[in-house]
């Protein structure tokens, strides 16, 4: 945990007139939302439940698992990373949200602008169109079908092997590189594309903090590395930004 953070940190934070941020499950991991590191797959694995392919092959069990995500969610609440990054947008900064996370829970910390690039377990979509389908919550069947074309839905998540949804990856793209500094938080920089938004950042001459107890691959590129959990991090980072 930094005690003391880098003056030119604080300086450019302080007269950062747009800054982006892309997270990933860390910054969750304190609202007790396991990493993908840490367990958020539980006894299956990811072919099993975050694949086409997998769908196809059990699409009930692939349903109820995201079900019961969505149920937990129920009693999940932002932390004080999220709020802090809420904060810093009611200071009056642009700030764009980048989150590999599909929890909502920037959007329930107050964070208006939120760039979904895995999609959310909020949302539901036809497997067979891509629409988005509501309605369905009350449905006896698992998988609900789509009330358009009977097709089973799904929920509305980026799985491997699919594309991310290209106008969410193109705006991240250009925040990365508009902004004045970039954070980020809680990933492993492992999954791409997203993670080569903090190197396309740097690419356009933009400094990047990183948020992470841990090493990541992108630590050593890192402008500022704040090394800790981000739920305890950002609040001092703040504080010390922009002293009471
Ligand atoms: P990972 O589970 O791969 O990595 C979580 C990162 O958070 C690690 O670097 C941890 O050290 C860090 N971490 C843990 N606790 C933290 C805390 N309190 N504060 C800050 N950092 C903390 O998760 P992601 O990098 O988000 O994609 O994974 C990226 C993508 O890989 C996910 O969106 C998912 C997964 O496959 C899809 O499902 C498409």
């Amino acid at each position: 945990m930094p005690r003391v953070f880098s003056q030119e940190l604080l300086e450019r934070l302080r007269s950062a007139k747009h800054v982006a941020i892309l997270t990933g499950a860390g910054i969750s991991a304190e609202s007790g939302v396991p990493t993908f590191q840490g367990g958020f797959w539980g006894k299956y694995s990811p072919e099993e439940l975050a694949t086409v392919e997998g769908y196809i092959k059990d699409p009930k069990l692939v349903w109820d698992w995201y079900a019961e995500r969505r149920r937990e969610l129920r009693q999940i609440k932002p932390n004080a990373g999220h709020l802090a990054l809420a904060r810093l947008e009611q200071r009056g900064l642009r700030c764009t949200v980048i989150t590999q996370n599909i929890d909502g829970l920037h959007q329930l910390a107050g964070s208006a602008r939120v760039i979904e690039l895995h999609g959310s377990l909020h949302r539901v979509k036809c497997f067979s169109e891509n629409t988005l389908a509501s309605g369905w919550e009350n449905a006896a069947e698992s998988p609900p079908r789509c009330p358009d074309c009977g097709a089973w839905l799904r929920p509305d998540v980026v799985w491997y092997g699919e594309t991310l949804p290209p106008l969410a990856l193109a705006e991240a793209m250009a925040a990365s590189r508009a902004c004045d500094l970039f954070f980020s938080i809680g990933t492993a920089t492992q999954v791409y594309p997203a993670a080569s938004l903090p190197q396309t950042a740097l690419a356009a001459g933009v400094p990047v903090a990183e948020v992470n107890p841990d090493y990541t691959p992108f630590t050593a590129y890192a402008t500022y590395v704040l090394r800790g959990p981000a739920g305890q991090v950002l609040p001092r980072l703040l504080a010390a930004t922009w002293p009471a």
